[in-house]
């Protein structure tokens, strides 16, 4: 969809997070335009998920600022960031095992006061339609495939009718199958205007969502640009295959 560049939607500066001796994320920077669906990428270890933890508030940054849509979010608790629209998945899905694929849509909702349960049941109902998972709303979250799971945590973090929406490895240990279903549902909630950021290691699934992705390495953004410059640049190259060249399927 179409972005208004000139207006800085979500900006980053500075990130910053060691645990004990390991820094790891160091000076991480990203302005993030309304609209705009941004790819996260790096080998394991270098600082995705951290950067993520930051981002919606989970983790505070150890220095620099985090602003959206004209807010300081900078050191609020995560719930903050949830009220003003920042949503986040999990690489491992964090469903309520034994509870049913609709509770485990409806507690979190429950859990700010202001929401009514009917209110609630309404969006899950939408929520679970727009995710094709009508059909397994009173089946419990443990029997559900890989793919559902990550589907249905997905659909957690749109029961906060995000603005922003973090996606921490949405395609990881996805049957093929339910691969695309997820990419097509990435692509749809872009359409609707949500602004994304989407973290994952299957480049060709990243490719054919974003435009422009964001490399880490050892816990520093070393490229930020179009798919193809930034697959091509030889410091990303570096960090993926150290003296090896690239194949374009740099994290797969
Ligand atoms: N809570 C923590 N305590 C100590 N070290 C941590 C913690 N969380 C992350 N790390 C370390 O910080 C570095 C970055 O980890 P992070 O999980 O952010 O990487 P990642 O890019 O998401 O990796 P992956 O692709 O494997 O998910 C790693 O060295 C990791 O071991
Ligand atoms: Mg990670």
């Amino acid at each position: 969809m179409a972005t208004d560049s000139s207006r800085p939607f979500f900006a980053a500066q500075h990130l910053a997070k060691h645990f004990g001796g390991i820094q790891a994320v160091a000076e991480v920077s990203l302005d993030i335009a309304p609209g705009e669906i941004v790819g996260l990428i790096g080998p394991n270890g270098s600082g995705k998920t951290t950067t993520i933890n930051m981002l919606c508030g989970a983790l505070n940054s150890d220095g620099g600022k985090i602003l959206l849509d004209g807010a300081d979010l900078t050191g609020m608790a995560a719930h903050f960031f949830a009220r003003h629209g920042v949503a986040r998945t999990f690489q491992v899905p964090r469903l309520f095992r034994r509870l049913s694929v609709l509770e485990n849509l409806i507690v979190p909702a429950l859990s700010d006061r202001r929401v009514k349960r009917a209110a609630a049941e309404d969006m899950a109902d939408d929520v679970l339609e727009f995710l094709r998972l009508s059909h397994l709303s009173q089946d419990y979250a443990r029997s559900l495939s890989g793919g559902q799971q990550k589907l249905l945590e997905l659909g957690r973090a749109l029961m906060l009718d995000p603005k922003l929406i973090l996606l921490d490895e949405p395609f990881a240990g996805v049957h093929p199958r339910l691969l695309n279903q997820i990419i097509e549902h990435i692509k749809a909630l872009n359409e609707r205007g949500m602004t994304i950021v989407l973290v994952d290691h299957n480049l060709d699934a990243i490719r054919s969502v974003v435009r422009r992705v964001a490399v880490m390495a050892q816990g520093r953004k070393i490229a930020d640009g179009s798919v193809d410059d930034v697959l091509r640049d030889p410091a990303v190259i570096h960090a993926y295959t150290g003296s090896r060249k690239s194949n374009g399927r740099a994290g797969s």
